[in-house]
């Protein structure tokens, strides 16, 4: 067996891409998707990554996002100076923008604006330029900063502003270099995906040829280039992400490939039976079904930390499959559905730790196989594009979300049978009636969060002193941020009923409304 490594993550590229060099920025993620959007693949790296970095990736442009810092402070983040010479084309976005003039013109060229610019506004465009190619000559746009730049650097052609903001824009069309200081990636900037498209075909000269589809088929040629002749390895775990994850490396190794399937006991409703049904007759894989129940009970009894009870849950389930591959024998790779937003949000891209996923974080060091992680570059609506494109049913494609540590991280506290039980008939039942009333597949993630209060209720003529449910619904485009979901009355009224009367234990529901942030999505 080979020590735990990837594949050089260079390898797993598509021949054009635009990288995103990350100063801090809330729309960061929102960035790549619209470049991707345009048929471009995009990645997100730390702002400070080294210029001979840069060109070994050959990207075709490179975007400077915005971000917290002010470039005259000494201790902001900075690119690599050499990176303003590589001749590749270059986009700063807000503080990106004010980047470019700190670094052709000095920091006096930024200064702390008077007056600060946040939401809606207009540009008056002020010289033409290929980046503005077919857009008007005022244009709506979204503004949110605090600095300014005064005046273009030398070379630079000043190509739109503002009454408050005098250089909205600049170019220095030689050097295929630009600077917007509004938000051309939000909804808010109507005009902002043409102008991407000028900057991505115009000036970077992308051809756009990436698609679901193509990503697929790469993927399954370097899958198999990863495996060989090699055996693997996947955990399922009812998600979408680890059955398309498998599903490619199905494609690209057939039999090769061992589902395992681990009953943790922290699952949904009929959720095991379904993977059975799926994977074994449907789709006619190798699956083994382990019933570890009880053992992952014994892990978490007295657990109540949430962190801990994410690690423990991570650490059994690789324990689990290790066991699982050495009583198979010969395997020395293993299947991750680990996806795009993971993988940021677990820090690994210098983002802070807001939670260890643990598809991620929770990995042992001692862990002896080698991954193959297919799906570590997509966000979760292209997993279910290339899900789909390899056929996979709705009832699973469709499905909500799932944290890896399942319910495990939806009951507050100690994590026992009796709260297992309760916990997965709410759920069911919430899931039951939006479905019913045609608003599961309007929300992106929905569930029933079992609380460690008891409160006092009144059943019959009978006091009672029972467990509330929390209920919650967030309408989102990839985790990263949530809103609460506005579910009807009448139809929470049916759920909490329901639950009254048909879960017993449970003698209370409420309904959740914080948005993420500040909240999660998960309440642990
Ligand atoms: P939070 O709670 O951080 O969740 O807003 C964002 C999204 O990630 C899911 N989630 C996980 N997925 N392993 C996973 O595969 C995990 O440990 C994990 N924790 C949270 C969560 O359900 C939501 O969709």
């Amino acid at each position: 067996m080979r020590g735990l490594m990837s594949l050089p993550v260079e390898q797993l590229k598509p021949e054009e891409q635009i990288l995103i060099l990350d100063f801090g920025a809330q729309y960061a993620q929102l960035i790549a998707r619209r470049v991707r959007d345009n048929n471009v693949y995009s990645e997100i790296i730390p702002g400070d990554i080294k210029a001979d970095e840069i060109v070994r990736m050959k990207p075709q442009g490179l975007i400077l996002t915005g971000g917290p810092g002010s470039v005259y402070e000494a201790d902001s983040p900075r690119p690599d100076p050499a990176i303003f010479s590589l001749g590749i084309p270059i986009l700063g976005i807000c503080y990106g923008h004010q980047l470019i003039a700190a670094h052709f013109g000095g920091p006096d060229f930024v200064e702390a604006g008077e007056q600060h610019e946040y939401g809606r506004t207009t540009i008056r465009r002020q010289a033409d330029d290929p980046l503005f190619a077919d857009l008007a000559t005022e244009l709506t746009v979204w503004m949110s900063h605090g600095d300014r730049v005064c005046c273009a650097p030398g070379g630079f052609l000043v190509l739109a502003s503002t009454p408050h903001t005098p250089v909205a824009a600049m170019g220095h069309p030689q050097q295929a270099i630009y600077g917007v200081q509004f938000h051309p990636e939000v909804n808010h900037t109507p005009q902002g995906m043409n102008l991407l498209r000028n900057w991505l075909f115009g000036i970077c000269e992308c051809r756009g040829e990436w698609s679901i589809e193509s990503f697929a088929k790469r993927s399954v040629a370097l899958i198999r280039e990863q495996i060989g002749e090699g055996r693997a390895i996947c955990g399922l775990s009812g998600g979408v992400d680890s059955a398309v994850a498998a599903l490619l490396v199905h494609q690209a190794i057939g039999d090769r490939l061992t589902c395992v399937f681990v009953d943790h006991g922290l699952l949904r409703a009929n959720e095991a039976r379904q993977v059975t049904e799926v994977f074994d007759r449907d789709l006619g894989m190798n699956l083994v079904a382990v019933d570890a129940r009880e053992r992952f009970l014994n892990v978490l009894a007295n657990v109540t930390d949430p962190e801990k009870k994410r690690k423990l849950v991570g650490h059994e389930f690789i324990r689990v499959f290790e066991e699982e591959a050495q009583r198979l024998g010969g395997l020395d790779y293993l299947v991750q559905g680990t996806i795009y937003p993971d993988v940021v949000e677990s820090g690994t891209q210098g983002s802070a730790v807001i939670k260890s996923h643990h598809n991620v974080g929770g990995l042992p060091d001692d862990m002896a196989m080698e991954l193959v992680e297919p799906l570590r570059e997509l966000f979760k609506d292209e997993v279910r594009q290339v899900g789909r494109a390899l056929g996979l049913s709705d009832d699973i494609l469709m499905r909500h979300p799932f944290p890896g540590p399942g319910l495990a991280v939806r009951i507050m506290g100690e994590v026992t049978e009796e709260k297992l039980e309760m916990l997965r008939a709410a759920d069911a039942i919430f899931e039951e009636e939006l479905r019913a009333a045609n608003l599961y597949g309007r929300i992106w993630q929905s569930f029933a969060v079992l609380l460690d209060v008891r409160t006092v209720g009144v059943m019959g003529d009978r006091r009672t002193y029972g467990r509330t449910v929390a209920l919650r619904a967030v309408s989102s485009e990839d985790a990263m941020t949530a809103d609460w979901f506005r579910v009807p009355d009448d139809v929470l009224d049916q759920v909490g009923r329901r639950i009254m009367n048909e879960v017993s234990g449970i003698n209370r529901t409420v309904y959740d409304i914080t948005s993420k942030p500040p909240g999660t999505i998960e309440w642990q």
